[in-house]
């Protein structure tokens, strides 16, 4: 898709000052806290498998390395923003593992030295993240439909998915960009919080989806913002099973973008169904 040509128009010149504002730079460390939630007993099972345990982006990489035929990971992020996380991964694992890298993104925002946040650049101290050796493969694509080139062994979409109008078939349009067996983690804000429940519907399109997966057996795991019912589920992580392909049956009824600065969308879904081939 040529994201820069008709069908985004003037949209795309509107995402650009929406998205420019955003946080767009955060580390492998900030990454860790928002997917696995800091504390080990939060990784599920089906991660732990994948990091002896650990609960860092790091040691799932190196889980990969060490289990792939030819020793080469492929981590792509969709939406990667500045590609911080990835030229960290590749700087401090290099030597060590053949990591591919990939930027699913809107737009190619440049690394930044100056303008981190204090933790930030503890994170990055004495790393040459910004040398273009670093740098991930970008792709400019809408992580919505996009189709990897390579697939990965890792995705990750982190503070991504509020911004797509149609959040589930991203959700499986990623899974089916997985190699065989691949990992899909997901951090921040999930499509039931964004959903308008009605009073006739006890469960959003989010659950449904949930429930699909229970039912196709799918490994998948969720964690809430607090560890509290009440509080939204902020995690998913999902485990593909060997090959297989998802097909999600559920059509976007409406879609609304909020009127405040972060532009998150608001969406409807009729019944919500899926089938693996
Ligand atoms: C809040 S930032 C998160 C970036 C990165 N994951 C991080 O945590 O630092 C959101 C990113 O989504 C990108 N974006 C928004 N809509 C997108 C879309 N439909 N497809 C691809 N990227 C998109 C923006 O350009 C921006 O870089």
């Amino acid at each position: 898709m040529d994201i820069h040509g008709e069908a985004w128009g003037d949209q795309l010149k509107e995402l650009y000052a929406v998205h420019s504002i955003k946080e767009r730079s955060r580390t492998m460390q900030e990454y860790d806290g928002e997917i696995m939630g800091g504390a080990p007993s939060d990784v599920p099972p089906f991660i732990a498998e994948r990091t002896d345990g650990a609960n860092s982006i790091t040691r799932i990489l190196q889980y990969m390395g060490r289990t792939s035929l030819d020793g080469a990971v492929h981590w792509a992020d969709m939406p990667g923003g500045r590609g911080h996380a990835l030229r960290q991964a590749a700087a401090q694992l290099e030597g060590q593992l053949d990591l591919q890298t990939t930027n699913v993104d809107l737009f190619e925002w440049p690394p930044i030295t100056k303008g981190l946040h204090p933790h930030q650049k503890t994170h990055l101290k004495g790393l040459d993240y910004t040398n273009p050796r670093y740098a991930p493969r970008y792709v400019a694509a809408d992580v919505g439909t996009v189709k990897l080139e390579q697939a990965a062994d890792l995705i990750t979409m982190v503070y991504g998915l509020q911004y797509l109008h149609d959040p589930l078939h991203s959700i499986a349009n990623a899974y089916n960009q997985l190699k065989p067996d691949g990992l899909l983690l997901i951090a921040g804000t999930m499509p039931d919080m964004y959903y308008d429940s009605g009073p006739i519907r006890a469960s959003s399109p989010f659950d449904d989806f949930l429930s699909e997966l229970d039912r196709k057996r799918i490994a998948y795991a969720t964690a809430r913002f607090l560890p509290v019912s009440a509080y939204p589920i902020n995690r998913l992580a999902i485990s593909r099973i060997g090959d297989t392909v998802m097909h999600l049956n559920a059509a976007v009824e409406s879609v609304r973008v909020n009127n405040l600065d972060n532009k998150d969308t608001t969406y409807e879904f009729g019944s919500v169904s899926l089938e693996l081939q």
